[in-house]
């Protein structure tokens, strides 16, 4: 059983060093086999809600007779188990509801979306829609802890508050903590912990951001400039409107904690995709012509680019290389379609040179207008001459 355990955590990304020496300070957390999380049921689900600062509640199908299936609902349950256990001196509850045995329970919770975790803060409900492993669901739990407004106060926090550039977030500047404070908190509880909220009290941290009294402004990921929120003093309804229009921005990057959110939030169907790894010469330089065209284009709501760091998802990469029949080691950028997952990419192989930014905008500026039907055309052709020529 022990062997199991190991082969399935280490599925699930979680690196497994096993200990032979007497050293101490680096030691991955190993399941030690106590149940914390709670089969949640009519009798004990109040109790729990009352209990705890946060409720983590995984809304399963009922336990299927498939041994295979048996295994994967076992895994699920491991990275519940082992999180709980992780974060044991947090005051955070864990369970799982059955959406066959404990049905009431869940309509009187809302659970609507079989297989989803909802984590439950005051009288707020978050689902989670991240990847389901013990890594990301942890970070995932500790952020969704914190208070949603983060304070910046001095000159060191507004220069780490510059470099989150790949974060969408707002920054909020107001005398203390008034009602116009309170309705920018209200708000970021509505977003916690997707899109990031932070205020200051301080005249020159908001003289440094350009910032008036009860003025907030919007940071879009990869953007040098923020937008400034429309009226001022604003209502927890006017940001609230604000961000969910703004929400999607023209370069995003996919991550862990909301991937599956971002990969829902498709453009009639299809997505713009770009694989770059930041750490690579090649992928950095590609990324920075992605973040030019980005910013020529922050107007055009018809342009939502996914970018895609092979380096944050390792079990993913292989998958990645079949499906889409691509070469990861090198940046792609394409469209995929999410009903079938066909594809279309942009030729770079033949190049020394990456495409410049005026290159790349053409290309995109096809995709949009709907040629890439015809750029799917051209390639099989392509594909063909190049195998008649080799014969
Ligand atoms: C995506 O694929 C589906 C199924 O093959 C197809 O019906 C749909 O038209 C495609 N979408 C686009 C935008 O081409």
């Amino acid at each position: 059983m022990q062997q199991i355990c190991l082969s399935l955590l280490c599925g699930l990304g979680l690196h497994l060093i096993l200990l032979c020496c007497a050293e101490e300070g680096l030691e991955f957390p190993n399941f030690d086999g106590k149940d914390r999380v709670l089969d949640v049921n009519e009798r004990n689900y109040k109790k729990a809600l009352r209990r705890f600062d946060l409720l983590c509640l995984f809304y399963h199908e009922p336990v299927p007779a498939n041994k295979g299936l048996q295994k994967r609902f076992q895994m699920t349950e491991l990275v519940l188990e082992l999180t709980a256990q992780v974060l044991e001196n947090k005051d955070i509850g864990f369970g799982m509801v059955d959406s066959q045995r404990d049905a009431k329970v869940a309509r009187k919770l809302g659970l609507e979306e079989v297989g989803s975790l909802y984590v439950f803060k005051d009288d707020r409900v978050i689902e989670f829609d991240g990847e389901l492993s013990a890594d990301t669901l942890v970070e995932f739990l500790l952020d969704v802890l914190e208070d949603p407004v983060e304070m910046i106060n001095n000159p060191m926090e507004v220069r780490a508050f510059e470099r989150m550039e790949e974060d969408i977030r707002l920054i909020g500047f107001f005398k203390g903590e008034d009602s116009y404070y309170r309705a920018f908190q209200e708000a970021s509880e509505r977003f916690q912990p997707y899109i990031k909220f932070f205020a200051t009290f301080d005249k020159t941290v908001a003289k440094h951001l350009s910032l008036k009294m009860n003025e907030v402004n919007f940071y879009e990921p990869f953007m040098e400039e923020p937008a400034i929120l429309p009226g001022r003093p604003l209502s927890e309804m006017d940001i609230v409107e604000f961000v969910n229009q703004h929400r999607r921005a023209t370069l995003r990057k996919l991550r862990a904690e909301n991937m599956f959110e971002t990969w829902e939030d498709d453009m009639d169907g299809i997505h713009i995709v770009a694989f770059a790894e930041e750490e690579d010469p090649d992928g950095y330089e590609f990324l920075e012509i992605l973040k030019d065209v980005a910013r020529d284009n922050t107007n055009n709501p018809e342009l939502s680019i996914v970018w895609i760091d092979p380096d944050d998802f390792p079990l993913l990469t292989t998958y990645w290389e079949t499906t889409f029949k691509l070469d990861l080691f090198r940046p792609q950028i394409g469209i995929v379609n999410v009903t079938d997952a066909d594809s279309v990419w942009l030729d770079m192989s033949n190049d020394e040179d990456l495409p410049s930014a005026e290159e790349l905008e053409d290309w995109i500026e096809d995709v949009l207008s709907g040629r890439w039907h015809w750029l799917h055309r051209v390639k099989v052709i392509r594909r063909r001459i190049r195998q008649s020529d080799s014969l």
